[in-house]
């Protein structure tokens, strides 16, 4: 079935409405960044790489009850202000609760049309009738086409939904939001399977326990991945946090073995974290060894690097690393955190609450040079820290100290002194 009736005065992406396309040359491609319209929230445009990109596909993943919805409707509270009609499509909810929901978020229910509908080419009827100016499916496992006969939720169904929807985008040049509730293996089908589809993959994520939810840009066609955005949900719904690095650090511990603090850099955003470490003896034969939030193998090869190279024995004892507030750091940067806070938790020594570090460590104990050291320096400083222990490569290209004491390490021995000695 093909959709013909595509507003023809939209920007589309080259494709026309008859689905025929045609060679054009890259120098009379029309293209800007103001194409792009904002949407308000800070937090949403970072990870979107600067606002949407019309026809765009942006499928939002996460657990459910995450906050996904209460995510897009905020979102397009803001954005109907600015661009008018919106069409919010939903299987999962009636738009009495949508309503209600919509009540307590405050949102501005003016230009926003609810659709509750699970049919796929009832949707695109219903978007190519109402030419809004974006619009959400919520969620794509609800969602069901006519053509196939496998259930909704499927891997077929979610797949054939999603490239319609992505064609549809693309003709009319509305930008599509796709929600996709992430789920156990099994029978139905979560975003792994849109993410080669979509133009960007955003995933929700937060800890049920908490109430920060942080949005991640997973892959993105008009921007750079890796960055993220930082929320906390609050009973009137989600709030930006333009500072996550006071967020993180709020119920750090005074004076306690086992803990230090890492400038770490996520997309371009310096963030300051919490790494724990727990070290005790081992009571059953074989050593444990855990990692929540950092790579488990690079802990165990942090930890033989801290036996051979700094004399710290391991071998019976039990060892525990996490990163607080349920983040996930793997950008190599957090090894010298790693080694520190362990170090810290098998010396029973604590380390002083306004020193942080970055670093990565080398299999011979050397430590080496991380980027943006001066980002990662000044988002310290901002909030507080006095002194910073990082590798001597990055402390001697530095020409503003922002005001902090700087020790420059070059291998893991140095750096243990420069902490406990
Ligand atoms: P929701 O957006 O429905 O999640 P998803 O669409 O990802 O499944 O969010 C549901 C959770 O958010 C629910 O457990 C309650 C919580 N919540 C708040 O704490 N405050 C609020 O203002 C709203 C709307 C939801
Ligand atoms: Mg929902």
């Amino acid at each position: 079935m093909e959709e013909k009736s595509a507003p023809a005065n939209r920007r589309s992406s080259g494709i026309d409405s008859l689905g025929k396309t045609e060679p054009v040359p890259l120098g009379a491609v029309e293209a800007s960044a103001e194409d792009r319209t904002l949407t308000g929230m800070t937090e949403f445009d970072r990870v979107l790489g600067g606002g949407i990109v019309p026809g765009s596909v942006v499928l939002v993943g996460g657990d459910p009850g995450i906050g996904k919805s209460t995510l897009l409707l905020q979102t397009f509270s803001g954005l109907s202000r600015k661009l008018g009609r919106l069409l919010y499509v939903s299987g999962e909810e009636s738009p009495r609760q949508i309503k209600m929901r919509a009540d307590r978020l405050s949102v501005n229910p003016e230009n926003i049309v609810l659709l509750p509908e699970t049919s796929l080419e009832g949707i695109l009827d219903a978007a190519a009738k109402l030419s809004p100016e974006a619009m959400v499916v919520d969620s794509i496992q609800t969602v069901f086409t006519q053509e196939m006969l496998s259930a909704p939720g499927s891997v077929g169904q979610v797949r054939e939904c999603a490239a319609k929807l992505m064609l549809f985008a693309k003709r009319s040049g509305i930008p599509v939001f796709i929600v996709g509730h992430v789920t156990k293996e099994g029978t139905i089908a979560g975003p792994r399977v849109l993410e080669h589809i979509v133009d960007t993959v955003l995933y929700f994520e937060g800890d049920r326990g908490h109430s920060y939810r942080i949005l991640r840009t997973i892959k993105n066609r008009f921007g750079s991945t890796n960055e993220i955005g930082v929320f906390e949900m609050s009973d009137s719904g989600l709030r930006e946090v333009d500072n996550p690095s006071e967020l993180f650090l709020s119920e750090r511990p005074r004076n306690v073995s086992g803990s230090t603090v890492v400038a770490s850099l996520e997309g371009t955003r310096p963030l300051m974290v919490e790494m724990q470490a727990l070290v005790s003896q081992t009571n059953f034969g074989m050593p444990r060894r855990t990692s929540i939030g950092v790579d488990f193998n690079r802990v165990n090869l942090l930890i033989a690097v801290l036996e051979k190279r700094a004399g710290l024995h391991l071998g019976g004892m039990d060892v525990f690393v996490n990163v607080v507030g349920g983040l996930k750091i793997l950008e190599p940067a957090v090894d010298l955190g790693i080694i520190a806070t362990i170090a810290s938790s098998a010396r029973e020594r604590s380390i002083d609450p306004k020193t942080f570090v970055f670093g990565e460590v080398g299999l011979s104990g050397e430590i080496r040079a991380v980027a943006q050291a001066e980002a990662r320096l000044r988002e310290a400083a901002k909030i507080g820290f006095k002194k910073a222990i990082i590798p001597a490569g990055n402390a001697d290209k530095i020409k503003e100290g922002q005001g902090l004491e700087i020790i420059g390490v070059r291998d893991v021995e140095a750096c243990i002194k420069a902490f406990f000695d």
